[in-house]
């Protein structure tokens, strides 16, 4: 039989969490501790998976630079300190990716280290899907190609 209204608003009213409403994200990430072990992981992946192999060699050999700008980047887009600020200045992200070339393949190679990171941090399933489709936008403006 198919719900009454009511009864739907009554089911996922009190269950719907909250993102992005000032740092609700970063602390549904754990914090800035959680988003560092995201990114760490995010770039295991990069740094293993096959189908990262093209995008990892954009990269430095050494990852330590990156982590630090990801995860300080991500910290303040989740709604937390300006942490890539303080420390590296402003940013433009489709800017900053513009010398390199980015297409389909490489923007979804990006999104799957990001998705197997998120997994790993055994965040909840609504979370994930929002940190996804929220990234899913600056990754799409990165592609040049
Ligand atoms: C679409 C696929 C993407 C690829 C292939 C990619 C690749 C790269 C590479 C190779 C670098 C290092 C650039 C260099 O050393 O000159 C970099 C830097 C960076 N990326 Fe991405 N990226 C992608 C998407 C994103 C997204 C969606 C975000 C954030 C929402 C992001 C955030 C950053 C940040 C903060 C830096 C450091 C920039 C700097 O300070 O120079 N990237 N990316």
């Amino acid at each position: 039989m198919k719900p009454q209204q009511e009864d739907i608003s009554a089911v996922t009213k009190p269950t719907a969490p909250v993102y992005g409403v000032g740092d609700s994200t970063l602390q549904a990430a754990g914090g800035e501790a959680g988003v560092r072990e995201l990114v760490d992981k995010f770039y295991n992946y990069m740094d293993t998976l096959p189908e990262a192999e093209a995008i990892r060699t954009m990269h430095a050999d050494d990852l330590t630079e990156s982590r630090e700008k990801l995860t300080t980047f991500l910290i303040g887009w989740m709604g937390g300190p300006s942490r890539y600020a303080e420390k590296f200045g402003s940013i433009n992200i489709p800017g900053a990716h513009s010398h390199l070339a980015i297409g389909i393949a490489e923007k979804e190679a990006w999104l799957l280290c990001m998705q197997k990171a998120l997994d790993d941090q055994g965040y909840e399933e609504v979370f994930k899907r929002y940190v996804m489709v929220q990234l899913s936008f600056p990754a799409e403006m990165c592609r040049n190609r």
